[in-house]
């Protein structure tokens, strides 16, 4: 490691222009110089370095910064490697400080993997170029493929023989440590070679080290996998590998596109024809680190699909991930029946280029238009699409970017732009919730007392009473700690007694609460409370009191996890609960005529349920209070009869009190609510 003192003095010594003119040719231009940019192709120069400010910018392409900056792009080198740099440049002694003791054992291991690699590359080249078989089998076969000796030798390919150790035992007579053999899978678990009369394609980092292998069999027809390769280790993380990186880097900066294929032999097919900037994802679906290592180098991607392949429109759902981390996606789709090795084996690199121009379409514009193929004048297949685009377009992060496609989305599709503009900002408010929540849960996890599986139901900093409601609180000036006389809250009155009518039917009270926390449990109240945190905390003495048994079970499940989501019911285990989640979440207003003529209850959800959530917490909670006490009353008033015939006025008079209470608690919340207020 370079000491801190090392790395200033190295700084502080480089001068920009020393360091451009080492591949710029700079003319002075007043104050600065100026020079044909590096990064870009150019005619006139438009690379500005000014030696006052220390720094470099291209004003056509933007490139440029500072000395270490500019090395790092133009050299592709490492900030210390770029530190190196300038040192020699200018004779700095560099101080190296001394690594910790586990980043030199690990460090030690990684570089023992590459050279057990390395041998591994050596030996199947040996193979393929000095002996019989190799020659006549694995030389042949990739010659007969088009590919050149140089091109052979570049990629490090190879073939490993048909044979039970060769590699094993020459690599361990060589001095190689069986154990890093095994680690990087050169070697199998019975201590034979893992690869076996296979052509061999070496996977290589993009600092240019060996880090897998992939095997292909020469058997047609045979019963074994196409390719084989070497399993995930420690210097091999296959979703931050793309194939061929470290040979595109370079052509990626400099034409400022990464063409993206699906198979090993593309890439070294293209690349031998000339086109260099090209990677391949090895057969699988693009991931994250993939994506952020193209992003490196270029923010342009053009992806190559061949032309049967089935899958395009599936391939296509992948790319999302693509638009979500602000890359500009082209898609290509190649003649039917050809692969990008074999249609550039067939036409040859002027036509494939001229193609590859034609028919690189960008991305989203493509989905639409292929999609709408399919659509014909089907209104819900239109709605449907319409939903997919707009998902697509809502995960650019740019404002600019996505209005653009929204207005030539909505032309595609001949529907009005302001519609599509309304679908997208929802979709992606929706996806700013699902982060917030998942943020807020994550904070939630950190901070210590809550766990899911924590049964202490209320951490105190998200109880709703003593963070205060949001705008109106249910019960206002009621005694958070003991709001029933401090004692048992609900002392057994037994006698029932004949309910009215009006009172009993608390049956849709209970079903909306657990409507809104299936359908919003997890959205966030604005002070820190999820709505099931807020809903359980404030029915929290009446939950024995839910008549159905499947709400009681749904409550008593997410008492002990706050974060059951819709999705969690929806799947439920139970059958008769999964039923329940999906009529929780179906529009309200599809059973509100019913509900209303069956309950006499006008419904208290309004125009957009979705955006009603916290009015609607906050107001079936109070519905519900309401019918739990009338049932209580009712209650206390058959107690109360039985009480005056016994005569007993101390119990009568507690009683009363309790009456009274409760009286008052009703009819605050009945206020609030525009309920019926009892006298
Ligand atoms: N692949 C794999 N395992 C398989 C099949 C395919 O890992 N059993 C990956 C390889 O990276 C392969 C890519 O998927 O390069 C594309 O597969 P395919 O098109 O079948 O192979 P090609 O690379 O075109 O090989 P070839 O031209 O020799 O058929
Ligand atoms: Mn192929």
């Amino acid at each position: 490691m370079i000491s801190q003192k090392s790395v200033q003095e190295i700084l502080e010594r480089a001068r920009i222009e020393d360091i451009v003119e080492d591949f710029v040719n700079l003319q002075r231009r007043g104050v600065n110089y100026i020079g044909l940019c590096p990064f870009h192709n150019e005619k006139t120069p438009s690379f500005t370095v000014s030696p006052s400010k220390n720094i470099c910018k291209c004003f056509g392409c933007g490139k440029g910064g500072d000395p270490v900056q500019f090395l790092r792009e133009k050299e592709d080198l490492s900030f210390p490697d770029a530190l190196r740099y300038i040192a020699k440049k200018y004779g700095i002694q560099i101080e190296e400080k001394e690594l910790s003791q586990e980043a030199i054992i690990e460090k030690q291991l990684f570089d023992s993997l590459y050279l057990v690699n390395e041998y591994g590359k050596d030996f199947y080249q040996k193979e393929l170029f000095e002996t019989t078989r190799g020659k006549s089998v694995g030389l042949s076969y990739f010659k007969g493929r088009g590919f050149r000796e140089a091109t052979i030798k570049k990629f490090g390919l190879g073939y490993a023989p048909n044979a039970k150790d060769l590699l094993t035992a020459s690599a361990v007579a060589a001095g190689y440590n069986i154990e890093l053999l095994r680690k990087v899978r050169l070697t199998n678990k019975y201590d034979g070679d893992f690869f076996r009369d296979r052509v061999m394609f070496t996977i290589h980092n993009l600092a240019g080290k060996v880090i897998a292998f992939a095997g292909r069999t020469l058997q047609k027809n045979s019963k074994t996998a196409k390719y084989i390769n070497s399993p995930e280790s420690e210097i091999y993380i296959k979703n931050k590998v793309l194939y061929g990186a470290n040979f595109a880097k370079k052509s990626i900066r400099e034409l400022d596109e990464c063409i993206l294929v699906e198979g090993y032999t593309d890439v070294i097919s293209l690349h031998q024809a000339g086109i260099e900037n090209v990677v391949a994802s090895s057969g699988t679906s693009l991931t994250v680190g993939q994506i952020n290592l193209v992003k490196r180098y270029t923010p342009n991607i053009k992806i190559l699909y061949d032309g049967d392949a089935a899958g395009v429109k599936a391939a296509l759902r992948g790319l999302d991930l693509v638009l979500e981390q602000d890359m500009n996606v082209k898609v290509c789709l190649l003649p039917d029946g050809e692969d990008p090795d074999s249609y550039m084996q067939k036409v040859g690199l002027t036509a494939f280029k001229e193609y590859m121009e034609k028919e690189g379409k960008d991305f989203i514009l493509f989905k639409t238009n292929l999609l709408l193929a399919e659509v014909a004048d089907d209104p819900v297949k239109k709605t449907a699409l319409i939903k997919d685009i707009v998902q697509s377009i809502s995960k650019i992060p740019d404002a600019i970017k996505r209005s653009m496609y929204v207005k030539q989305c909505a032309q595609i599709m001949d529907i009005p732009a302001e519609l599509l503009t309304a679908e997208s900002t929802k979709e992606i408010e929706k996806v700013a919730k699902k982060k917030a929540q998942k943020a807020y849960f994550d904070r939630k996890k950190q901070q210590e007392g809550f766990s899911a599986g924590n049964n202490a139901p209320f951490p105190s900093s998200a109880a709703p009473y003593a963070g205060g409601f949001p705008e109106e609180a249910p019960f206002p000036g009621m005694d958070p700690g003991a709001p029933f006389d401090g004692g048992q809250p609900f002392p057994e009155v037994g006698m029932p007694g004949a309910a009215p009518k009006s009172v009993a039917g608390d049956e849709f009270q209970e079903k909306d609460i657990i409507r809104i926390l299936i359908g919003f449990g997890t959205q966030i109240f604005e002070n820190d409370v999820t709505v099931t945190e807020y809903i359980l905390n404030n029915i929290k003495d009446f939950i024995d009191k839910f008549d159905n048994p499947f709400y009681l079970s749904i409550l008593e499940e997410l008492k002990n996890n706050h974060q059951l989501d819709t999705d969690y019911f929806l799947n439920h285990k139970d059958e008769q609960i999964k039923k329940i989640a999906l009529s929780a979440i179906t529009s309200p207003y599809q059973y509100s005529e019913a509900w209303e003529k069956k309950y006499e209850q006008p419904l208290n959800t309004q125009e957009m349920p979705d955006n009603n959530f916290l009015k609607d917490s906050i107001d079936a909670v109070r519905k519900l209070l309401i019918k739990k006490i009338d049932k209580i009353l009712l209650e206390i008033q058959g107690k109360l009869k039985d009480l005056d015939q016994e005569k007993d006025w101390s119990k009568i008079m507690k009683l009363l009190k309790r009456d009274q209470k409760f009286k008052a608690i009703r009819n605050e919340l009945a206020a609030q609510s525009n309920t019926v207020i009892l006298k």
